[in-house]
């Protein structure tokens, strides 16, 4: 987190929210559903092409900031397959800003050791962004700092079926699809996000309560956070704020947390005493 404290002025808000921060207990993976910019721009009488500009700005804030934390990984959901339902003109800008944000940020994204990758199906953009992409990925594929996941013409449905689809190929070309079984591990290890930890908290900007199909898999444990901040107002202090949320959270995985088990119940003998009382066999 040292990084973090050279960008940010000592006693200001956002030195507070840091100094807040348990650095022991970040998250290590954090996903982003990257809403509102529409509604951003609408309640300036802006095209909302406006919107989709001005959140470049708070991709670039993000990066910067979920790199000087010292996060494993961002996640970004920057396009799904459903957004090619939008106006012609809004997918061809939403295109040429992510080629801008590249051109732009790329030195920055180097700099700070942050490795770039983008998935999603890519084979159907454009030969131009996916050449952009490519080579941005290619540039940064060596750096050992952040992994900034961007998710392009993204479903997690489709994820899912293209990772069973690619299990199933390979079981047939190595001859032993009669006796294919998958397991959690083999799923995992066929998603885009293979070798990454699962994001330990989502967040998703504009109070919209929904995953909008998002990394279904990799999500069954993450916290998540929703914000009415529209995703272009979203700031660093937007981001420390989520990070202090989330470590506020007590993550059970299913089990138990210390608060919720007394000694009792813990050495057996409440739960004995229970069963008896009810009558009802050991
Ligand atoms: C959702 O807002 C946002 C998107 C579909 C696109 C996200 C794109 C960017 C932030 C721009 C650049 C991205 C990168 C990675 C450089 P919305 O249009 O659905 O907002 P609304 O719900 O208010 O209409």
């Amino acid at each position: 987190m040292t990084g973090l404290f050279d960008v940010l002025k000592p006693g200001g808000d956002e030195w507070a929210l840091a100094e807040a921060i348990d650095p022991s207990r970040l998250p290590a993976h954090i996903a982003i559903i990257m809403d509102g910019n529409g509604r951003w721009a609408r309640r300036r009488n802006l095209p909302r092409v406006a919107g989709h500009r001005a959140g470049m700005e708070s991709v670039r804030v993000a990066v910067d900031t979920g790199a000087r934390l010292g996060l494993q990984a961002l996640t970004l959901y920057a396009f799904s397959i459903e957004n090619w339902k939008r106006p012609r003109f809004e997918v061809d800008t939403l295109w040429r800003l992510l080629r801008l944000y590249l051109q732009r940020e790329l030195p920055e994204i180097n700099r700070q050791n942050i490795r770039l990758n983008a998935f999603g199906r890519l084979d159907a953009l454009q030969p131009s962004v996916r050449r952009d992409l490519e080579e941005a990925c290619a540039i940064t594929s060596g750096n050992r700092g952040m992994q900034l996941n961007v998710a392009i013409n993204y479903s997690g449905r489709a994820e899912l079926v293209d990772a069973l689809n690619a299990i199933i190929e390979e079981a047939r070309r190595e001859g032993r699809l009669d006796l294919l079984r998958v397991d959690e591990a083999t799923i995992a290890s066929r998603l885009y996000t293979a070798g990454l930890p699962d994001p330990d908290l989502l967040i998703r900007t504009s109070g919209e309560m929904r995953i909008s199909n998002f990394l279904l898999w990799q999500i069954a444990y993450a916290e998540l956070y929703v914000t009415d901040t529209l995703w272009p107002d979203f700031r660093r202090s937007d981001l420390l704020g989520a990070v202090l949320e989330y470590q506020k959270r007590d993550r059970r995985f299913g089990g138990l947390g210390p608060a919720q088990e007394t000694p009792a119940e813990a050495d057996g003998t409440e739960t004995g005493q229970l069963i008896e009382a009810l009558g009802a066999p050991r």
